[in-house]
This record gives C-alpha cells, sequence and structure tokens, in this order.
C-alpha cells in the first residue's frame, strides 16, 4: 500500500479501489455536492495567525471530553454502513478509539453490532440514535445500548428525511445493496475489494433483525419534534449529544432542554445542499450559547490546520467523517493509523507554528481577518 501523507491521498488511493457504487456512497453528498464543497473551502479560507519564539517544545494534544481526558483533539463520527470500505472496519475503528482513547461513534445504521463495537473500542464508543418514527423502537435500542454499557448518546436530528444523494442513485445503492447487472460490472472490476467483501459476507445493518425488526435506511423520520427531545432527555441518564444543529435559536433552546454538547454539523454535506458552511454556523452558535458549553464539530475537517480552525471557531472537540473510511479502504488497519499520525503531526506543527502548546490555548485570537 502506498504511504498516506495527507487525507487527501486516502481519499485517491480509495477511489482506485472502491467499486463506483461503495466510493460514491462514501464520497457523495447532497444535490449537487456544492455545500460539501463550500464546507471545505470555508475551512480552507481562514487564516491563522503565527507567533514566534515562544517555546513551544512540550506540546501536547489531550483535550478534556466529558470530563475524562482524550488523547487526540478529534474522533471518529458516526457512519453507516462502514464495512463497506472493508470487512470489519467498525471494529478498526473501535480499537483505534480504544488505542488513543478518542470517541467513536456507533451509528443505528452501522455494520456491527452495537455491542460488538464498545467492545472493540473498550468503552470510548457513543450511541447514535436515528429516532425510527417509532419511539417504542427507538426505546428498545437505547436500553440496549445502555445494557451494553454506553454513556453518550448521539441523537441525530438532520435527517428528516434522507438527502438525495444522486451520486448514490445514479449507481443504484440500496441497503441492503442488490447486485443487479451494473453492480456486477462495477464489483468484477473491483476484484480486490470483490474477493475479500463478498467472500467475508455481504454488509449487512447489523442491529437489525430479530426484536429489532428491520431499519429503512429512506424511512422518513419528519415527525420528530421538540417533545420527543425533551422525552428522550427525561428517559437517557448519560450524556445527550443531539448533532446536526445549523442554527443559533435551535441551539439555545437545545441547551435549555437540559442537552449535555451539541454537535454542529451538515452531515458533511449530505442533508441541504444549500446549507450555510458549518464552520461559519459553529461561530454564531458559539456567541449565541455562551463560552462554556460544550460544542462539537463536524463537516469537512481534512487537516490538522482544520482541527485547529475549528477548535479557533468556538468547537471544544472534533470530529471526521469520510476520510476514515478512505483511509481503511486504503491500507486497513495500517492505513488508519497512518492517517491518526498524519492528523496529529499535523495538529502538532500547526500549534508549534501558532506559538501554542495545548489545544485550550486556542482561540478567536488566533484567527487572522483577511
Ligand atoms: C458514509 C457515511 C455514512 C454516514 N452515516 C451516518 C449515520 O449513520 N449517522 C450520523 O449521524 N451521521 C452519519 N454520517 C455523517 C457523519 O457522522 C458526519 O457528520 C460527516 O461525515 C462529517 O463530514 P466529513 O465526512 O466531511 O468529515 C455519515 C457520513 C458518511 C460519509
Amino acid at each position: 500500500m502506498p504511504e498516506i501523507h495527507s487525507s487527501n491521498d486516502a481519499r485517491d488511493y480509495a477511489r482506485s479501489r472502491l467499486p463506483w457504487m461503495v466510493f460514491d456512497y462514501i464520497d457523495g453528498a447532497a444535490g449537487e455536492g456544492y455545500g460539501e464543497a463550500l464546507n471545505r473551502a470555508a475551512l480552507r479560507d481562514l487564516r491563522l495567525q503565527p507567533r514566534v519564539l515562544n517555546d513551544v517544545e512540550k506540546r501536547t494534544l489531550a483535550v478534556e471530553l466529558f470530563g475524562q481526558s482524550a488523547d487526540l483533539p478529534f474522533g471518529i463520527s458516526p457512519m453507516g454502513m462502514c464495512n463497506l470500505s472493508a470487512p470489519g472496519a467498525d471494529l478498526m475503528l473501535g480499537r483505534l478509539a480504544a488505542r488513543h482513547r478518542v470517541p467513536v461513534g456507533a451509528s443505528t445504521a452501522a455494520s456491527t453490532s452495537l455491542e460488538d463495537i464498545i467492545k472493540a473500542a473498550e468503552g470510548h464508543a457513543w450511541f447514535q440514535l436515528y429516532f425510527s418514527g417509532n419511539e417504542a423502537s427507538s426505546n428498545a435500542l437505547i436500553n440496549r445500548a445502555s445494557a451494553a454499557g454506553y454513556e453518550t448518546l448521539v441523537l441525530t436530528v438532520d435527517v428528516p428525511e434522507v438527502g438525495r444523494r444522486p451520486r448514490e442513485l445514479k449507481r443504484g445503492f440500496k441497503m441492503p445493496f442488490k447486485i443487479g447487472p451494473r453492480q456486477f460490472v462495477d464489483f468484477a472490476l473491483h476484484p480486490r475489494w470483490s474477493i475479500s467483501s463478498l467472500l467475508s459476507g455481504r454488509p449487512e445493518l447489523a442491529n437489525f433483525g430479530g426484536d429489532f425488526g428491520e431499519f429503512d435506511r429512506t424511512a422518513s423520520r419528519a415527525g420528530a419534534d421538540w417533545s420527543l427531545l425533551q422525552r428522550l432527555r427525561d428517559r437517557w441518564q448519560g450524556k445527550l449529544v443531539v448533532k446536526g444543529v445549523l442554527d443559533r435559536d435551535d441551539a439555545v433552546k437545545m441547551k435549555s432542554f437540559g442537552v449535555d454538547a451539541i454537535q454542529v454539523s451538515s452531515h458533511g454535506g449530505r442533508q441541504l445542499d444549500s446549507a450555510p458552511p458549518a464552520i461559519h454556523a459553529l461561530r454564531e452558535i458559539r456567541s449565541a450559547v455562551g463560552e462554556t458549553y460544550p460544542l462539537f464539530f463536524d463537516s469537512g475537517i481534512r487537516s490538522g490546520e482544520d482541527i485547529v480552525k475549528a477548535y479557533a471557531m468556538g468547537a471544544n472537540y472534533v470530529f471526521l467523517g469520510r476520510p476514515w473510511l478512505f483511509a481503511i479502504a486504503s491500507g486497513g488497519e495500517s492505513g488508519l493509523e497512518q492517517l491518526t499520525r498524519v492528523l496529529t503531526q499535523e495538529t502538532s506543527i500547526a500549534l508549534a507554528q501558532l506559538g501554542l502548546c495545548d489545544m485550550a490555548s486556542v482561540g478567536a485570537t488566533q484567527l487572522k481577518s483577511s
């Protein structure tokens, strides 16, 4: 496997290895993909102010997260069907989380059971809930997560309907996926993926079946409202994070409902093509909820400098999505470790350039208005 020197490398290698259907599922976005590109461009356009002669020899990337120490300032956002990138991907992500003491999101739509993910992550997993439209079955999942040892629940609220993602639609992507003539050609042209993936068994939605019925990825969740959030808050004793917030008034209301943290996110541009860049929403929401309320961020983070920028815009923790799956598709567990090293080095070097020794010192003063 060629060495990964940047998240772009991981994407390039993944593109050449994955069937088009799988690459387009991971890489794809809502509409024209303009919102997805804008997320990245808005981050790129931010400038950081270098400072010199500050003795930055002893630097640490550890940050405090819900009262515990995470070794790295970035984690793994919840993603459905990760095992499409390679067999065992969810467990690789779990082990990565355990090694670096960072959170990994276990999606409702995961291709490995929530029990197996938290075991691999040695407790460093957060359960991500998609409200199913049927509250009893959502509650059953929450109870199951609690019994498995999950202490943090992430409620994703930005999918009232699954966004239209033309690249997926064009490839005929469905879960569980069907192998028609088009997919057959696609898989035949990517034999390395096909042999390992199809021999290990087609990835499935592992949290469903039996008592838990079926999960329809495209089902409407449009009935969710504030009273649902209130009931969930009353029911869940652990930490509650709401993911997929871009509006300051929504954020202020969530804070008043007793939500422990908000993950500012545009779902990586996969939901509303016309959404504002998530990084700008982060700054607005930070000014609305005050200095100390925990805010997490994802959508478009591709480098250590991006990570530092998100902290400067008000994040207390940052997550990445697609790059992890690209790293797995490129080089499995070793690809993941390489990407982690890249992001770690980039973040640490960026801190040094800014004259800082830790992430807690990063703030708005590091931003240079151009
Ligand atoms: C393949 C894929 C599957 C995803 N599945 C979920 C999911 O099941 N639940 C969820 O809350 N977010 C899901 N997301 C969104 C991510 O958690 C995250 O918000 C997004 O990927 C961040 O943007 P980035 O990919 O630009 O880093 C998914 C994203 C991708 C790329």
